[in-house]
């Protein structure tokens, strides 16, 4: 059963490839759906094909890898930007689509978050996009490529976008509602986990993709403190365990001064009543978001998962993250896995952090909906730290459960059980991440961990 979804995974991936000038540039984002939820599922999204791209470069097919970052790469800055409005030349698109017109030559439309419905700003694509390149170049030894003096400025230019001096305080990065995955309103503004993940992944790829000479060499310097700082600050900060959670119900507030310990003057009032009940003894996690007085408890599985993948979270945090799955796992893997979030926002909260979305009800799409996109992220992480036999359970879940009903989007439902009300069918990276969780388990290899340096996880 399990290989005949692995060859309908690759057969679905195939139809979804993207041409741009007779060559192949990335995957649309879902497939042959009458009636697609969104138009723009038509495009090729820089996260959505991720999965894809690994999976290509495990099977020696670079080609398309490659054309892909060059395409991301050369639209950056394209299409009219707001009146008064410089776009960065590191922001990079959320998507783009190849228009062919009869006669024409084919065209690349961009869409930087101007068309997106929200208009919600992509921070992530910057990320991902170094990520996949170092990725590649891992692959291929292909250093030529990023070392094109138009890569490598580019490259510095998406630093100097999330090093530079903003209005902020933290090693962390500000970002606005919306700005990665979770691509609607859901609280998730401030500084999102999912990000700060990102954000160190793509500072410790840069580090070793940047070519050292008079004109890096302080940037190089910057990324490197930066890094540190960001680590020691998310592994401190946003790690919530037993202990953890003893020290904030204890925490003194209105705390001035380099001295103070409640930095973010965290009101211990503000601890939900689910917490004490779900955090078991053994286990813990990253909260999603933390800023001045403002702690978000829920979990979020793709930021804590990419953490154990960079080498973000300590050795220690990593198993007690999957001691959390163990003991959470009706809840968070469930029938179909993954859990995108956890506890989901409900009533007022919902209300109020949504504004009345009804895509985003309790226990559906982003509002804990469970996503078989994020598999790969979970056998990665389980194989990376030793829990293969988590890794093997929940593909198996996901094997069973994906080509019978097409390849959702999304799940819904407390334990994942139902297809979601309005997810896509044939949606591309669901496939992706399956074949990709395959090559995990066959090569019992986690994917984008060779970019850490040896001590990296370390506690
Ligand atoms: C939805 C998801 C987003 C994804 C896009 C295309 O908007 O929230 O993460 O990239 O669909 O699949």
């Amino acid at each position: 059963m399990t290989d005949s979804a692995v060859e309908s995974a690759y057969a679905l991936l195939e139809r979804a490839v993207v041409h741009y000038r007779g060559q192949p540039v990335g995957t649309v984002a879902a497939l042959d759906q009458k009636d697609l939820a969104a138009e723009n599922y038509l495009d090729c999204f820089v996260r959505d094909f991720v999965p894809a791209a690994l999976v290509y470069l495990n099977d020696g097919k670079a080609d398309i890898v490659r054309n892909f970052l060059d395409v991301v790469h050369d639209i950056r800055g394209a299409g009219p930007p707001l009146p008064g409005y410089e776009r960065h030349p590191g922001v990079m698109p959320a998507s783009f689509r190849v228009m062919r017109a009869d006669g024409e030559e084919d065209r690349l439309v961009p869409d930087f978050g101007e068309l997106a419905i929200g208009r919600v700003a992509p921070v992530d694509s910057m990320k991902w996009w170094v990520i996949l390149l170092g990725a590649y170049v891992r692959a291929t030894g292909d250093t030529e490529f990023a070392q094109r003096e138009s890569i490598q400025c580019t490259i510095e230019q998406i630093l100097h976008l999330c090093v530079r001096d903003t209005f902020e305080v933290f090693p962390t990065l500000l970002v606005p509602d919306g700005s990665f995955m979770i691509d609607r309103r859901l609280g998730v503004y401030g500084h999102p986990l999912e990000i700060q993940a990102l954000f160190y992944g793509a500072l410790c790829t840069a580090e070793q993709l940047l070519v050292a000479d008079d004109r890096s060499k302080r940037l190089i310097e910057t990324v490197a403190k930066r890094k540190q700082t960001l680590e020691a600050y998310v592994r401190k900060y946003y790690w919530l365990d037993r202990a953890t959670l003893n020290d904030i119900r204890q925490f003194h507030t209105e705390e001035f001064g380099a001295e103070s310990q409640n930095i973010l003057n965290i009101y211990p009032e503000s601890i939900p009543d689910w917490v004490d009940d779900w955090l078991p003894e053994q286990g813990g996690y990253f909260v999603g978001n933390l800023g001045p007085g403002r702690m978000d408890f829920r979990f979020f599985s793709l930021g804590n998962l990419l953490a154990v993948l960079f080498g973000l979270a300590t050795d220690k945090q990593a198993q007690c993250l999957f001691d959390l799955y163990a003991e959470h796992w009706n809840e968070l893997i469930g029938e179909t896995p993954l859990k995108i979030c956890h506890p989901p926002l409900e009533g007022e909260h919902w209300r109020l952090l949504t504004g009345c979305d009804p895509k985003n009800p309790p226990w559906s799409y982003h509002n804990g909906g469970s996503w078989p996109a994020l598999l790969w992220a979970f056998t990665g992480a389980a194989v990376k730290i030793g829990r293969r036999e988590a890794a093997e359970r929940a593909y198996d879940l996901a094997a069973k459960r994906l080509v019978a009903d097409q390849w959702p989007e999304y799940y819904d439902g407390r334990r994942g059980g139902e297809v979601g009300q309005r997810a896509n069918l044939n949606q591309i990276w669901s496939a992706s991440a399956l074949i990709l969780s395959k090559q995990i388990l066959s090569t019992n290899q986690a994917p984008l961990t060779a970019m850490q340096n040896p001590n990296q996880g370390k506690p």
